[in-house]
C-alpha cells in the first residue's frame, strides 16, 4: 500500500424531495453548492477526487470542471444504490494502492479536521475499511451500525430492512468510509441488491469485510451536526444555521465583534480581521477578506469577492461585490459598490452608485478611485470609469468620463433662485 488518497463523493442521486429543477448537491449555500462543501473539505487531504453523477449530469459536471482542477466526474447511469455509484470508479482504479475515503455530496457540514482524524484512526488500527458512525437520539431514516456481543462491528442495517429490535439502535452511519482499495476492490462486483430497496448498497461492504477476514472498524463521531445531510428545503435552512453559528464562533474567537449574532449570516469563506465589529442584520456570502477594524453594517450585503483592507467602514445598506477597498475608506450609507477598486482614505457620500452593468451588452465593466477620492452623495459613476487621485466629485453627479487628479467634477444644473416665487404664487 502506498499513502496516495483519492475520494469518491456521490452526488449521483435524485434529491426528489427538494421538489426542484437544481439537482440537489447544486442547491446552495451563502452562493456555495452543498457539493463545493464537500470538495473543499477534502481538496487538502486527497490528491485526486471522483464525483459521481447520474441526475441532471451535465450541470454537475460543468460545475466541478470549472472549478475543481483535481476532481473528474463520472457517470452512474441508470443509479441502482450507492454501491453501484462506487463501483463505477472501479476502471479508473484497478491498479490503485492506496486508500479512498468515500463521502456524499449532500453533506455539507463535514469539516476538513474530522475527515483527517477519521484518516488517522484508520490508519492507527491498521483498519481495511473503517466507516464513520455517530449517536442519535432518533437514527430514523439512518443505516444501523449493528455491533457483535463482544462490541466489534457486524454489519449496517437500513432503515427500510432493520427489524424492530435493530430499529432501536441509536448508533448510525454517517455515509463516509475510508478503504484500502486493493483489499476492498472486489467487494463491488460481487454486492447483491437483494434488499427492501432493490439497490446495491454500499454499506454491505461491512459484512463483506468481515466475511473475508478484514479489519474493519467504525469511527464514533462525537459532533452529530457535521454529518447532517440535506434532503428537503428546511434541511438546507437548518444546514445554513449551523454552518454559520460555527463561523460566528470562530470569528468572535478570533476577536471579532458580532453585535446580534442571531441577525448576522457570514459564509465559511470570509476572512476577518480583529477588532472589526459586525452591526445586526447583516449578510456577507461568497469568498470575501475584511481587514482589522472595520465596521460593517448595520444591514450591510457583501455579495462575494469583495476585500476590505484595515480601518474601513461599510455601513447602512451597504451591497458590494467583488471590490477591492483599501484602508481607512468609508462607504457609510445607502450605496452600491460594485467591480470596484477603491483607494485608501475615500470618502463615499450617500445613495452613490457603481453603474456597472450594461443590459444592452450583458457586460460588466469597472469603476476605479484613487487614494483620496471624495464623491458627493447621490453620485452615479458609468463605468468604465477612473477619478484619479485626490479629485472631488460634486453631489449628484452623472460621471461618464474620467476625472484627473485634484479636480473638481460635477454634472448637475445650476441652482437657481426665484425671490418671492411663493408669495406670487398664492398672491400675497
Ligand atoms: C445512506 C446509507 C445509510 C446512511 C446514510 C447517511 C446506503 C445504502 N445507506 O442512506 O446507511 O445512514 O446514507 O446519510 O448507502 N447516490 C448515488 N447513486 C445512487 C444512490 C445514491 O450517487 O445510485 C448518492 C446520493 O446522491 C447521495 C448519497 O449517494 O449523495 C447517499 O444516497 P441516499 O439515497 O441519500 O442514501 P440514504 O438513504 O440517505
Ligand atoms: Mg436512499
Amino acid at each position: 500500500m502506498n499513502n496516495e488518497i483519492k475520494s469518491v463523493i456521490l452526488a449521483a442521486g435524485k434529491g426528489t424531495r427538494m421538489k426542484s429543477d437544481t439537482p440537489k448537491v447544486l442547491h446552495k449555500i451563502f452562493e456555495k453548492p452543498l457539493l463545493g462543501y464537500v470538495l473543499d473539505n477534502v481538496k487538502n487531504i486527497v490528491n485526486e477526487s471522483f464525483v459521481i453523477v447520474g441526475h441532471h449530469a451535465e450541470e454537475v459536471k460543468d460545475f466541478v470542471e470549472k472549478n475543481y482542477k483535481s476532481a473528474k466526474t463520472v457517470l452512474q447511469s441508470p443509479q441502482l444504490g450507492t454501491g453501484h455509484a462506487v463501483s463505477m470508479v472501479c476502471p479508473y482504479l484497478k491498479d490503485f494502492q492506496g486508500q479512498v475515503i468515500i463521502l456524499c455530496g449532500d453533506t455539507p457540514l463535514i469539516r476538513e479536521e474530522t475527515i483527517q482524524k477519521f484518516i488517522e484512526y484508520h490508519n492507527t488500527q491498521k483498519s481495511d475499511i473503517t466507516v464513520m458512525s455517530t449517536i442519535f437520539d432518533n437514527p430514523t431514516n439512518y443505516g444501523r451500525i449493528i455491533r457483535e456481543v463482544n462490541g466489534s462491528l457486524k454489519c449496517i442495517v437500513e432503515e427500510k430492512d432493520a427489524t424492530p429490535d435493530e430499529k432501536s439502535v441509536k448508533e448510525v452511519n454517517a455515509g463516509i468510509y475510508c478503504l484500502n482499495w486493493n483489499k476492498i476492490k472486489d467487494a463491488f462486483s460481487q454486492l447483491t441488491s437483494n434488499n427492501a430497496q432493490g439497490e446495491y448498497y454500499l454499506t454491505d461492504i461491512i459484512a463483506w469485510g468481515k466475511k473475508k477476514n478484514l479489519n474493519v472498524n467504525a469511527y464514533i463521531l462525537n459532533n452529530n451536526d457535521e454529518i447532517y445531510g440535506i434532503n428537503s428545503r428546511k434541511n438546507l435552512a437548518e444546514a445554513t444555521k449551523l454552518i454559520n453559528e460555527r463561523k460566528l464562533a470562530e470569528l468572535m474567537d478570533n476577536g471579532v465583534t458580532i453585535v446580534a449574532p442571531s441577525s448576522t449570516w457570514i459564509s465559511e469563506d470570509t476572512e476577518i480581521g480583529s477588532d472589526t465589529i459586525i452591526y445586526p442584520a447583516t449578510y456577507i456570502e461568497g469568498v470575501n477578506k475584511i481587514g482589522k477594524n472595520c465596521k460593517i453594517g448595520p444591514c450591510a450585503h457583501f455579495r462575494g469577492g469583495v476585500e476590505v483592507d484595515d480601518n474601513c467602514k461599510i455601513g447602512n445598506f451597504v451591497e458590494v461585490k467583488k471590490a477591492k477597498i483599501a484602508s481607512n475608506t468609508n462607504v457609510g450609507h445607502l450605496s452600491y459598490i460594485g467591480d470596484a477598486e477603491l483607494g485608501s482614505r475615500v470618502n463615499i457620500g450617500a445613495g452613490t452608485i457603481t453603474a456597472n452593468y450594461n443590459p444592452l451588452t450583458k457586460e460588466k465593466s469597472k469603476t476605479v478611485l484613487k487614494d483620496d477620492v471624495k464623491i458627493g452623495s447621490n453620485t452615479v459613476l458609468v463605468a468604465p470609469v477612473t477619478v484619479e487621485e485626490g479629485a472631488n466629485v460634486g453631489a449628484l453627479s452623472v460621471i461618464t468620463k474620467n476625472v484627473s487628479s485634484w479636480a473638481l467634477a460635477l454634472t448637475r444644473s445650476p441652482q437657481k433662485v426665484i425671490e418671492n416665487w411663493v408669495k406670487k404664487a398664492l398672491n400675497k
